[in-house]
């Protein structure tokens, strides 16, 4: 039954004719009924713990738009909470976290089996919305990449740059490492869990792989993304996983097989002509379109993701966006790519 579901379908490396869609950050401050549940719930983290209010604004976009996927409503910023680290969010600047930089704020980490003590919420989202998601809609569960969480844990909040994971990388690769050796261990139960619970695709973000150089990407981004994969292929190998390294440029090329993944998620930095042929060819391809296009919409926004769609067509392809909506686009522009997408 579920291998009917286009996503699914995607996935298992089919060339479909017209690309399944979902997108990024779909559920968010751009739709007025994610607002009132997110007013109703209070902050961003106890929307998050609540299943019922996680459950309702991850089908909001669904009931809105009959999206292919959804996409569990959480944040990659859970997995550093449940290992001890503080975490909350300052209204209009983004996430604040305690800081680990050093050998003893390390030890002081929980051990990785505590985590699901704070995450269990978490998969009682997911149960709820196996339940209650339509049957032709593929349920995505998903955690951040180590480097990217690391990046977070090691500065306490977003950077232009990454500079203080950089700097730790190279004034302590001991600890680097082991805060990146923890991470991993940490993702793999988080998501096993996760796809216990009913989560039908996973998706690994690593929204901050562009910033690693030479041997760092390699060994940073992809390896440990790799290790996650391979754990969760050893205990649920029928769950396609879908990797994002986002800034990968050209070593955009190789990738499915580096990492082991399904899918590898396409950032707007390479074109799909491009990426047809030197992706795609390893195997299915997600994203890529503009999310400024949201705001902005009209014939641009009709023209690219025609063009996108076009020049993917030729092999397996879920249509999505090369990074998340932002809360200042319109809800009709979504519409109107789903239309262009679904209508040609
Ligand atoms: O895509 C989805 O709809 C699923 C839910 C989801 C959220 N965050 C909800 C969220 C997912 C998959 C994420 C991933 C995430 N979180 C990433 C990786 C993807 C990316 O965007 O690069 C990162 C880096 C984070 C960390 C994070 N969470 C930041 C930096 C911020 C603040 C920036 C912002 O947009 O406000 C968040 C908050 C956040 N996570 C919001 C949502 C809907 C906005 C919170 C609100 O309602 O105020």
């Amino acid at each position: 039954m579920s291998t009917q579901k286009t996503i699914l379908r995607a996935l298992a490396g089919e060339t479909l004719p017209t690309p399944p869609i979902w997108m990024m950050r779909q559920a968010g401050r751009y739709l007025p009924e994610y607002k009132a549940t997110r007013a109703q719930a209070g902050d961003f983290l106890s929307l998050c713990y609540n299943p019922e209010l996680a459950a309702e604004v991850t089908l909001q976009p669904i009931r809105r738009y009959g999206f292919d996927a959804a996409i569990l409503f959480a944040d990659i910023l859970l997995l550093p909470q449940a290992l001890g680290a503080d975490l909350w969010f300052v209204t209009g600047e983004g996430p604040r976290l305690s800081t680990i930089t050093t050998a003893d704020e390390l030890k002081a980490l929980k051990p990785v089996s505590a985590i699901h003590d704070t995450l269990s919420p978490i998969y009682e989202t997911v149960k709820i919305l196996s339940r209650e998601l339509p049957s032709e809609t593929t349920l995505i569960g998903f955690a951040g990449a180590p480097w990217t969480v690391a990046t977070y844990m090691i500065a306490g909040q977003g950077t232009p740059d990454q500079g203080p994971a950089h700097a730790l990388k190279d004034a302590n690769k001991d600890v680097f490492e082991g805060l990146l050796d923890i991470i991993t261990e940490g993702t793999i139960d988080y998501l096993s869990m996760q796809i216990e619970a009913g989560a039908e695709v996973v998706k690994l973000f690593d929204s901050w792989a562009g910033s690693l150089k030479g041997d760092d990407f390699l060994n940073y981004s992809i390896k440990p993304m790799a290790r996650i994969v391979a754990a969760l292929k050893a205990k649920h190998p029928n769950t396609p996983i879908i990797a994002f390294p986002r800034g990968a440029g050209k070593k955009y090329v190789g990738l499915h097989d580096a990492i082991g993944a399904d899918c590898i998620a396409l950032d707007d930095g390479v074109t799909a002509a491009w990426a047809a042929d030197n992706v795609q060819i390893g195997g299915c391809v997600q994203g890529n379109l503009k999310s400024s296009h949201m705001v902005t919409g009209g014939d641009a926004l009709v023209s690219e993701t025609r063009r996108i769609v076009d020049a993917l067509q030729n092999g397996p392809h879920i249509f999505n966006l090369g990074h998340g909506i932002t809360p200042d686009a319109d809800p009709e522009n979504v519409q109107l790519m789903i239309d262009t997408v679904r209508n040609g």
